[in-house]
């Protein structure tokens, strides 16, 4: 396996998919172009990771605060989206992928909406990998939202005040059901999280590469988890607790 360990893989990674509009800035081309050279890394590191035997691949395809990007850049990006789920179905069913988003989703076009459903609803009984696309996603939107719902769990009865743990928490989160990610990996160089998975990220490691998302490809992903497989978690323990 490229001189990965088989039994130290992580079994979710999380991507923050940075640096199209770098890429493009620096070929001379539009915005959109690094955005299109993007899909051929996503491509790229579903199919590396399916055959790795990852099981839970997260990808920030579009976060909340993206919503404020230019009308035009906005409606490329909705048509990538649409495009690559129209193409990657007969994929994903070949290759037992199941597709999940999480996100503000009811924010999104209605085509892309209706696509993005529609896959979901075909692909629900794959079992080789989860695909987790995230869109109009925001940590905090997130976390507002399942203490909404869990207040309102509350007010009724049906929960109460005491029993509330990180845990059951975590069951209404959008990721409800799902590992937290044991890797995020954030392409071109910047330091930080962008409102990304904020609760669910509290012992991930993180790998940051100064690489734009487009050059990201298999060779840089299997070196990402090489890195990763030379940590050494202790989620707050000492090492002789491990
Ligand atoms: C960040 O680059 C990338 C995005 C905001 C969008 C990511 C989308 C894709 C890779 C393509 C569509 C996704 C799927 C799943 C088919 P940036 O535009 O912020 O780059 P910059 O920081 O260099 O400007």
């Amino acid at each position: 396996m490229e001189g990965l360990i088989k039994e130290k893989l992580p079994k979710h990674v999380a991507i923050i998919m940075d640096g199209n509009g770098r890429w493009a800035k620096k070929h001379g081309k539009p915005r959109i172009e690094g955005h299109l050279e993007g899909v051929k890394s996503v491509r790229e590191i579903v199919e590396t990771a399916r055959e790795l035997g990852i099981k839970v691949l997260t990808l920030y395809a579009f976060s909340y605060e993206n919503w404020q990007r230019p009308k035009e850049e906005i409606s490329a990006l909705m048509e990538l989206l649409n495009k690559y789920l129209n193409d990657e179905l007969e994929n994903m069913l070949k290759n037992d992928i199941q597709l999940m988003a999480i996100g503000e989703l009811d924010l999104l076009p209605t085509d892309t909406y209706n696509i993005l459903k529609e896959t979901i609803k075909k692909t629900k009984d794959c079992k080789g990998m989860i695909l987790n696309l995230a869109l109009s996603y925001g940590g905090r939107q997130e976390i507002i939202q399942a203490t909404k719902r869990l207040v309102k769990a509350t007010l009724a009865g049906r929960i109460n005040i005491g029993d509330i743990s990180p845990s059951l928490f975590g069951k209404y989160l959008y990721t409800a059901g799902l590992p937290d990610p044991d890797l995020l990996i954030r392409t071109s160089g910047e330091m930080r999280i962008s409102n990304f998975l904020l609760w669910q990220l509290a012992y991930t490691e993180i790998y940051i590469t100064p690489i734009f998302w487009p050059e990201f490809r298999r060779a840089q992903f299997i070196e990402a988890l090489k890195a990763y497989q030379l940590r050494n978690r202790r989620f707050g323990k000492i090492p002789e607790q491990e």
